[in-house]
């Protein structure tokens, strides 16, 4: 469903005009594939002074068989750049990153990689050097925005002695796996990652809930999940229950029909997850719906219904899925909130509430005591226009819009939140938590 205007360009004449009108020109996204290279071409490691990671991504490449390369000789191509200026300490060392990036830009490939590494600003030594910090948001998404040709720029904060903890989020961004993530921020602290076994089934042997699971996104989610090794109980209304037996056969799980607004809904998923798996270790709380309307027009049904199921449930479930006897310890819940919740959206007051509401969880659940004692990571996707049949049902116009105003200049695929999450979901992202990621190709939607 690669939407009109993107079919238009894809034909030779449309490709032409398109190029003649400078209007943007989206390209087939690198993704996920079991046997392609994790980059496709060397990539460029550099940095200023230092650059600790800039050598444990050395090390990782040359594990996966890429290449790492300290310049790009004129005329050559790489896959991706790493900068690593977690030593910055002024300003006026930022030029570094200037002087390693600008040559090798030109011969990104297509779907080529930008990271940025550096530290967290909050923890830096003084005025000079939170600001340079700080800086590197502001360069990572303008690089974003120049990039083209489906090539994506983000940025990794790692916190001090917790490098180690950056490597699967380094791996994640360099994949096919992140397509569209693109112009984010990812938030790196302490915690005890463990590497899998296998880093083509990161999830082996863990057992995940995904609810609204029978068809879009959540259906997506299962499938990923599934594929990195887990085992999934997908969960959704009764009235979707051949669909969710579908994608639950699909990907070797067990369907449970239980409507998340139910008062008991998350004892029967805890109870299931138990009784039939042994456990829980992933949460995805996916379901989700929307009843737009103006606010002027807005009824106190629509209104409830959006903030009941989209968040008072995930409010309920989570006192017994997060209790004690609920996620094993070291566990990873994720939530979906929406670029609606960031940048809010006409007709979608209930909605944003809901989606708004979700990274307030994330903040207040990830902060908790209790869940950190017992290393369970919090986070949350923010999708931004992503083809299912929520989006399908959006008026034409609005829809092409919608795909077209971000860097990537098209809307993202259900396989693109899914891969984000089943990232938040590895152990070897321990130190990855209270992180709100957008999915949502650097959408200009409250950039
Ligand atoms: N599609 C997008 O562009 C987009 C953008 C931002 C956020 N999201 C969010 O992603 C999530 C999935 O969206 P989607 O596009 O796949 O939607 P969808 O409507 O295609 O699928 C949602 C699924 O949730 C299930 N569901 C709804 N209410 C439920 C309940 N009470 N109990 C159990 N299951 C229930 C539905 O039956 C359906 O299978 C939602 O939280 C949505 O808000 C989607």
């Amino acid at each position: 469903m690669p939407g009109a205007y993107a079919g238009f360009v894809r034909n030779p004449v449309g490709k032409k005009l398109a190029a003649q009108l400078g209007l943007p020109r989206p390209v087939r996204l690198r993704r996920y594939a079991a046997d392609a290279p994790l980059v496709d071409g060397p990539v460029l490691v550099g940095g200023h002074g230092e650059a600790p990671v800039a050598a444990r991504v050395r090390s990782l490449l040359s594990a996966e068989g890429v290449e790492a390369v300290d310049e790009v000789a004129a005329g050559h191509r790489v896959g991706a750049v790493v900068a690593d200026l977690t030593a910055v300490e002024t300003p006026s060392d930022l030029e570094a990153l200037r002087a390693l990036v600008a040559p090798a830009l030109k011969g990104l490939q297509p779907s080529g990689r930008m990271v940025v590494v550096g530290r967290l600003p909050e923890e830096a030594a003084g005025f000079a050097q939170s600001a340079a910090r700080r800086a590197l948001e502001g360069i990572t998404r303008s690089i974003g925005k120049e990039l083209r040709a489906g090539a994506t720029a983000n940025l990794v904060l790692v916190a001090d002695d917790a490098d180690a903890n950056a490597d699967a989020t380094i791996r994640f961004l360099l994949s096919g796996r992140s397509a569209y993530v693109d112009g984010q921020v990812v938030r790196v602290g302490a915690g005890a990652p463990t590497e899998p076994e296998d880093w083509r089934a990161p999830l082996a042997g863990k057992v995940a809930v995904v609810t609204g699971a029978a068809r879009g996104i959540g259906a997506s989610i299962a499938d990923v999940l599934a594929r990195d090794g887990a085992t999934v109980v997908c969960v959704d209304v009764p009235a979707a229950g051949d669909a969710l037996a579908r994608t639950a056969n699909r990907v070797g799980g067990t369907a449970l029909q239980v409507d998340v607004t139910s008062e008991d809904a998350g004892r029967r998923i805890l109870d299931h997850a138990t009784g039939r798996h042994g456990g829980l270790d992933i949460v995805v709380h996916n379901a989700g719906i929307t009843r737009d309307k103006l606010l002027a027009n807005m009824d106190g049904s629509r209104w409830a219904s959006v903030l009941d199921v989209n968040l008072g449930s995930v409010l309920r479930m989570n006192e017994v899925l997060l209790g004690d006897d609920g996620i094993r310890e070291g566990g990873h819940v994720v939530l979906v909130s929406s670029i609606a919740g960031i940048a809010g959206n006409r007709g979608q007051t209930n909605y944003a509430a809901s989606k708004a509401g979700v990274i307030g969880l994330v903040d207040a659940l990830s902060a908790d005591d209790g869940l950190r004692r017992r290393g369970i990571t919090v986070n949350a996707v923010a999708p931004g226009f992503i083809e299912t049949e929520m989006t399908a049902n959006v008026p034409f116009a609005t829809r092409e819009v919608g795909r077209l105003l971000n860097s990537l200049s098209q809307g993202g695929l259900p396989v693109d939140v899914a891969e984000t999450i089943a990232w938040f979901s590895q152990d070897a992202n321990a130190g990855v938590t209270g992180n709100v990621v957008r999915v949502c190709g650097q959408s200009l939607l409250g950039a």
